[in-house]
Formats: C-alpha cells, structure tokens, sequence
C-alpha cells in the first residue's frame, strides 16, 4: 500500500525502473549498431605510452547474451513480484503476508510443547524444567530490564523473588498481573498529613511497623496521624492487594531504602508505578507459563481455598488434609464428600490413623459450639465407620480451637493421616 495521498510517485518510480531497463537495452543496441572511428588497424587511435592502442572490437557475444538476460530477468520479476509503484505482483508476495506464515508455521511447531503445559497448575508447571526454560527466555526478553535479570527487581521495580506482593502471590494474582498490568497509586499526603513535622512523625510510625531504625518518640506521635494511610495501607499497615497498597510491616521497600527521608518522601510526593499489559504481545499459555516461571521464583503464594459457599456443606482437601465443611448449625456432611471419605480409607488401609478435629466458628453460644464441634466429629466418625475404618484407628481430638475469622471457614471438621 502506498503511504502517499495521490499514486503520482507510484507511476514516477515505476516509470523511471521501466524506462531504465528500456534505456540499458537501448544503450546496448545503440553502441551495436554505431561504428566507431576506426584507423585501418582496427584501433580507435588512442594510444598510451608509445604503444599501448585502443582496439575497436565488438563486444563478447556471451557477455551481450547475458546482458540481455539480465534484462528479460529484470521484467519477469517486476511482472511476478512487487517493484513497480504500488502494483503488487502477479504472486501476491508481500513482507507481512511471509512474515504471517513464518510465525504461523512457529506456533504450529510449538503447539504440542504448549499442549503438554495445557492442563497443568501452575504450582506443577513451576516444576517443569521445559516450561521453565521457556518462561526463562521469555523473562529475560521482555521482563528483565524492568525487574533484573534474576527477577530481583531494583529501585521502583518490586523483587519478584521475596514474599513481598503487593497485588498478590497467588498463581491466579500473579498471571493478572502479567496479562492485564498494573497501576499502583499513592497520591501525594504530605496535606491530609498536616506539617512536615506529623509527616516526619507519621514517617518514623512506619519505620517502627517494620522495627527499621527509627526515633520513637515521633513514631508515637505519628501512629494517630497514619489514619490518613490505614485507607491503602490498612489500619495494621499490612497492605491491601486489591489497591496494590504495599504492606509496610516487613521492612521491604521497593521505592528507597527504610529510612525517613525516603518515607517523608513517599509521603509528600506520592508515586505511581505502572506495570504494563502483556495479554496482547503473548499467547494464553505463554503467560500462564510466564506466571508459573515467576510463581516458582520463590515468592509463590498458594492458591487460595475455594471459600465454601456461605452456608452450605462442602469438602476441600488441602495439603494432604481433608476438610469437611458444614453449615450453620448443622452436623451433616457434604454430598460429594465420597472422594475425600475413600482416600481417608485408603490411608488407613495402608497403616495409618485418621486423626479428625473440629473446628466452629465464633458466633453463638461456646458450650453449644462445642457441644455441636463434636457432633460433627462424631458424624465424621460414624461415616468413616461406615465405611469400614475401625474405630481404633480413628483418633478423635478435642474440639480445642474456635477458630476466628471467616465463619464459613471456621465450620469444619479435619481429618489428617498420621
Ligand atoms: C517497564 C517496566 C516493566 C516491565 C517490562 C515489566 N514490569 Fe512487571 N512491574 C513493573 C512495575 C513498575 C511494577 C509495580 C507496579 C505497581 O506499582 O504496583 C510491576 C509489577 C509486577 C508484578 C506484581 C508484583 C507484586 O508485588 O504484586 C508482577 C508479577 C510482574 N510485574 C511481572 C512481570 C513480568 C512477568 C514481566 C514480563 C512479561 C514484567 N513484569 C515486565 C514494571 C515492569
Ligand atoms: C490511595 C491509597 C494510598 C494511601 C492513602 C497511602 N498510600 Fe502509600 N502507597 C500506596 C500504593 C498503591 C503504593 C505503591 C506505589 C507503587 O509502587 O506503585 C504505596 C507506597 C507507599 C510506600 C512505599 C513503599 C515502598 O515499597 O517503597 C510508602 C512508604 C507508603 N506508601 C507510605 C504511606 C503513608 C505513610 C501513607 C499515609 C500518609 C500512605 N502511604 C497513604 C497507596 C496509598
């Protein structure tokens, strides 16, 4: 396609590459036809150093045949393939529609690598040494000169190898941020803080979280003023992922080192560190590999439990324990729950013990809570039992703790083999 407004250059460039072909051949039939002045010799008469003359012969017939093949060349070329103006060539060959079925024929041949990766976790694709030496090259071309060629990051680029995240860890996180990119914005707050001596307060407040050196006089004055932070950073200064808010407590900082005058700084002028988009530049399973590569770097969170509906009854098995769920106030077991209940048989069939413990969540009554804690043991136990385990290997511990935090998460029955 032709950039220009008009094709006038179009038929110009065309015009002077025929007409130059056309000219070469007449220059060649020109000088063919003319006879040159010749002496009777069949010199032209010049001569150089006394006696070296000029002869007047006609050109070699092999040069002149291949002169003219050069030629017909010249025009079956400019016929078949694109040279002339914008005309594209009988072929229809064009750079981009090569370079199209160059990577074509690429992705053909990988596919049945990628396709091996495809119904992998990404905590076993991590494990992979193929897919981690793809995910190696894929890095160091186009990751590494923000995040260091060990993916240990510098000043204003998170280490990708410490427990540090500030979107997340979890294999899940970690792709989104890959794919979709991120922004991390903390608005300047040196005014919402107030003078710049609550700023250097507030500031010695957040060296303290972590116990980097700090004057804690003024981290004391300052812990008030960190309401204007906890909003991001959380009352505890713990972060918050879904705003990419860093957590404050473990002394890592991407931005400067953990001393006021970088905090001061944070404070009064705010940053915004941006993390690109790379779901258009690579396929689906190149960033999941991606993902895995930096998931296995070191940092790697596992993936969050399916939270159990909020209140139904259901069963999950992490790291090797398997966890019943139950609903309010009820002690039945899961449907479904058939799976789990077999590996627990097939454990003791094997020499071990079912160790089952309950778990309730905090609201209500105690002695009804634990009272209900056991019935949903024993129900435990009773299915076991049905299904053939002895009850001398079934080892039932106290309800002992009434777990804080989630509720949904907290109505549960565990069984581990030990
Ligand atoms: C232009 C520089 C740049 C490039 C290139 C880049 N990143 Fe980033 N990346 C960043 C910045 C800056 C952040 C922090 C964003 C923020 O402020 O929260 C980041 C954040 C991340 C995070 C989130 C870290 C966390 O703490 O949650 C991951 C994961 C990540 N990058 C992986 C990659 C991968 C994989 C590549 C290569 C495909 C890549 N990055 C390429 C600049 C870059
Ligand atoms: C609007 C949300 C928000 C508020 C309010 C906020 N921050 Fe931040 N803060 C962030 C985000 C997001 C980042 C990460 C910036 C980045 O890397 O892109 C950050 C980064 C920081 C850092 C740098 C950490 C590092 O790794 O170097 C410090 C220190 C900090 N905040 C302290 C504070 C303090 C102190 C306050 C209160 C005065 C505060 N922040 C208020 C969102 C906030």
């Amino acid at each position: 396609m032709s950039d220009f407004t008009s094709n006038f250059w179009s038929v110009f460039v065309a015009g002077v590459t025929i007409v130059g072909i056309l000219a070469c051949l007449a220059l060649l039939w020109i000088s063919g036809k003319t006879k040159a002045m010749t002496a009777a010799d069949n010199t032209t008469g010049h001569v150089w150093d006394g006696d070296l003359r000029e002869m007047n012969n006609p050109l070699p017939r092999w040069w002149v045949g291949l002169f003219i093949i050069t030629c017909l060349f010249g025009f079956a070329y400019l016929f078949l393939y694109p040279g002339l103006g914008t005309y594209a060539g009988s072929l229809k060959w064009s750079q981009a529609g090569q370079f199209d079925r160059e990577v074509a024929r690429g992705n053909e041949q990988v596919a049945p690598i990628y396709a091996a990766f495809a119904g992998k976790r990404t905590e076993d694709l991590a494990k992979d040494p193929q897919a981690m030496a793809i995910g190696d090259r894929l890095f160091l071309n186009n990751c590494a000169q923000c995040h260091g060629s060990d993916a240990r990051g510098s000043r204003g680029f998170p280490n990708l190898t410490d427990a540090q995240w500030n979107w997340g860890g979890a294999p899940d996180a970690i792709l989104e941020s890959i794919s979709k990119g991120r922004t991390g914005i903390m608005a300047p707050m040196g005014a919402a803080v107030g003078t710049s001596d609550d700023v250097r307060n507030v500031a010695n407040y957040v060296l303290s979280l972590s116990s980097s050196p700090h004057d804690s006089v003024r981290a004391n004055l300052g812990r008030a003023k960190f309401v204007a932070c906890a909003a991001c950073h959380g009352q505890d200064g713990k972060g918050n992922q879904a705003l990419g808010a860093p957590n404050l407590t473990t002394g890592i900082f991407t931005h400067g080192p953990g001393v006021e005058s970088h905090i001061v700084n944070m404070i009064n002028n705010g940053k915004t560190g941006v993390m690109p988009a790379w779901d258009g530049k690579f396929s689906p399973d190149q960033l999941k590999v991606l993902a895995a590569y930096v998931w296995g770097k070191g940092g790697g969170v596992a993936a969050a439990a399916p939270a159990p509906a909020a209140d139904a009854a259901s069963v999950a098995v992490e790291n090797g324990v398997v966890k019943f769920y139950f609903a309010t106030g009820k002690a039945d077991i899961a449907g479904g729950a058939g799976q789990a209940l077999a590996d627990i048989v097939a454990g003791v069939q094997a020499g071990k013990k079912a160790v089952v413990s309950g778990f309730v969540d905090s609201s209500g009554n105690a002695a009804q809570n634990e009272e209900l804690a056991k019935q949903r043991a024993l129900a435990v136990r009773d299915q076991l039992k049905a299904l053939g385990v002895a009850e001398d290997r079934i080892e039932l511990q106290k309800p002992g703790n009434i777990d804080a935090g989630a509720d949904a998460q907290a109505r549960r029955v565990e069984v581990s083999l030990v």
